[in-house]
């Protein structure tokens, strides 16, 4: 069995981060979001990997390389433009023929892998097994009518949603798809949607079975998804110690400390993760705080926030929290006066001032 992997895309819900990255190699707890999904792949007994990329497979190629790294070859298709997921599907016909394979999408975070349903499907053999999951929010996601236990409709994005069960972003499909997806047209947003080749599956009589997943998911599209897949993954971080926390810092709870990372006169409480050679000094890092690599915190308190590489953050009064901090953002105190908040933001900024 193949996987085909997802990492095109503009990530509009994530701008101005996604801008300059690729919106599945924002980290979570210090790791790429699309990481998590190549190890679930792995566990899964997954070698062939295909990873369909767009405008952003500079960094894609050079983040994943050959897959050697999770016991995986990895090759790289190229889409043109985002036309859909069904069009991802068309365009990796070369590299997937006839065969089964699990489609996943780059920026899905399923915590507890996805092992279990992809034996069920190797078990059962149907012509597709989705995967679905009970939302609060079904008009964001495509959505599944089930009827006596078998899925008899879905429905993208619906303005009035026949159910509360979300399309989790892993699919398992038959070579049937690929006749699927050169059958339907695009959507009311020019896309060729996979629900609609999904739909066609089961017009045509084939077997789509559901499978509900109780663990937690996220979509991580949004900042609030972003911050919640950060709570949820630091909660679970083996505590460790690689760099050097001085006598007059503290550090409490699930705390990793990556290598090179200096903790002077500052206090870091849990679940929290420091990332190499990152330098807090006279500073708090609070709860649900992962703050990436080459960062330096300085006279300043953060919490339940992510801080992207090579971020200053120096002299705040007040705390930062809820907060997504980009590569090579400075936040600081303007020391010119008349005193002032100066600014310079990327298009698609948001900031809240006390
Ligand atoms: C896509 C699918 C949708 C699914 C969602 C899961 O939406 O079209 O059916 O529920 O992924 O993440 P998109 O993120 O492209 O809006």
């Amino acid at each position: 069995m193949k996987a085909l992997v997802l990492c095109g895309g503009t990530g509009t819900r994530l701008r101005p981060i996604t801008h300059t990255m690729a919106k599945q190699l924002v980290p979570i707890a210090n790791k790429p979001v699309l990481y998590y999904g190549l190890e679930a792949l792995a566990a899964a007994g997954i070698e062939d990997v295909g990873i369909i990329v767009g405008d952003t497979r500079k960094e894609i190629m050079e983040a994943v390389g050959d897959g050697s790294r999770w016991g995986i070859r990895v090759t790289y298709v190229y889409q043109e433009e985002p036309l859909g997921l069904a069009h991802a599907v068309l365009t990796a016909e070369e590299f997937l023929g006839r065969d089964d394979f699990v489609m996943y999408l780059g920026d899905n975070l399923i915590k507890d892998g996805i092992t279990g349903c992809m034996d069920e499907f190797r078990g059962n053999k149907p012509n597709s097994q989705i995967l679905l999951a009970h939302v609060t929010e079904p008009r964001l996601f495509g959505v599944a009518e089930l009827d006596g236990g078998r899925i008899s409709r879905l429905v993208e994005k619906p303005k009035d949603p026949p159910s509360d069960l979300a399309l989790v972003g892993v699919y398992m499909f038959d070579g049937n798809i690929m006749d699927a997806v050169k059958a339907i047209k695009p959507s009311w947003r020019g896309e060729l949607e996979i629900t609609d080749a999904i739909q066609w599956l089961i017009d045509k009589g084939m077997r789509v079975d559901p499978h509900i997943i109780d663990g937690w998911w996220k979509d991580t599209g949004r900042l609030e998804d972003m911050l919640e897949a950060n709570r949820i993954m630091l909660e679970i971080i083996e505590p460790g110690n690689e760099g050097h926390i001085d006598s007059d810092s503290q550090v409490h709870g699930r705390v990793i400390i990556e290598e090179g990372a200096q903790i002077i006169n500052s206090t870091i409480r849990g679940p929290a993760i420091i990332g190499e050679r990152t330098r807090v000094v006279n500073s708090f890092v609070g709860p649900f705080t992962s703050v990436y690599y080459d960062v330096s915190i300085i006279n300043s308190e953060i919490e339940h926030s992510i801080v992207l590489e090579k971020s200053k953050i120096s002299d705040i009064p007040g705390r930062i929290e809820d907060s997504l901090i980009g590569q090579n953002v400075e936040v600081g105190r303007s020391p010119s006066k008349p005193s002032a908040y100066r600014l310079m933001l990327g298009d698609n900024s948001r900031v809240g001032i006390l």
